[in-house]
């Protein structure tokens, strides 16, 4: 009986806490838009040779390799915010080819180094794309 009791009580503090833990993120805000990888760039450089380095970098070419770079079924994971104001195809929208910064911080038209951008990406934010899907 105890145990259950003191399993309640956690469950009960650990719902009432998560609006506090989600306040610990900065929200993005909703009118933000993306602004392509190149932006960060200028600022991150560090960061985005690391990132360079990374599959996530190199996301949309594996959709070039196989010839489905077209398919709007492949592009939501493939690129940043398809279907959400950002990836539109490769010649208008290049800097958001891939899995760029934005697709786990978020759109960072509004932030300009002065926060107003997703400091740490939860957990949500990979699941989207990764995902069983019976695509492959
Ligand atoms: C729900 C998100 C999602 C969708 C939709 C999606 N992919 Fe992927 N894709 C991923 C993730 C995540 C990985 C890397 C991890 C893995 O291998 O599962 C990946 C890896 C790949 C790879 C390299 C690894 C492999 O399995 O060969 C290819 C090629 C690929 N995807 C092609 C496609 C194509 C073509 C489509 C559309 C028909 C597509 N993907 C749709 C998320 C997705
Ligand atoms: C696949 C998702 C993902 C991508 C892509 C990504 N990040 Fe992050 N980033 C994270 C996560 C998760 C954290 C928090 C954990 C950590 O620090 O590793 C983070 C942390 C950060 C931080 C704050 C932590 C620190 O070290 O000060 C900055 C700044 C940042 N990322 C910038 C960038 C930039 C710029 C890019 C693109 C060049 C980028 N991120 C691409 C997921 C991502
Ligand atoms: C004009 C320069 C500049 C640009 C452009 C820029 N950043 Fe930043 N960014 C900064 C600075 C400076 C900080 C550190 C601010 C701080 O410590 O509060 C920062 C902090 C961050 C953080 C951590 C946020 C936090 O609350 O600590 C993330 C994540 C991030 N940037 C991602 C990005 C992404 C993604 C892009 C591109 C969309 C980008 N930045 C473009 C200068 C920039
Ligand atoms: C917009 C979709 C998207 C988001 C968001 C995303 N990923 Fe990915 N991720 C991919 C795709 C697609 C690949 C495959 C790229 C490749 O293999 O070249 C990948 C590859 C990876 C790999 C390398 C897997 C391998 O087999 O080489 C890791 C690790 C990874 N992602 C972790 C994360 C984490 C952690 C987050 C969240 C912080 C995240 N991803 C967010 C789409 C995404």
């Amino acid at each position: 009986m105890q145990l259950i009791r003191w399993t309640l009580i956690f469950l009960l503090a650990l719902i009432a806490a998560t609006p506090l833990l989600m306040a610990q993120q900065t929200p993005t805000p909703s009118k933000a838009t993306y602004v392509g990888v190149k932006n960060c760039k200028m600022c991150h450089s560090d960061i985005h040779k690391v990132w360079m380095q990374k599959s996530h970098a190199r996301a949309y070419e594996l959709l070039v390799a196989v010839k489905q770079d077209k398919n709007e079924k492949c592009l939501p994971c493939h690129t940043t915010g398809y279907g959400e104001g950002g990836f539109r195809d490769a010649e208008k929208t290049p800097e958001l080819k891939g899995v760029t910064c934005e697709a786990c911080h978020g759109p960072g038209s509004e932030h300009n180094g002065e926060g107003k951008i997703t400091k740490i990406p939860l957990a949500t934010v990979c699941i989207k794309c990764h995902m069983k899907t019976d695509i492959h």
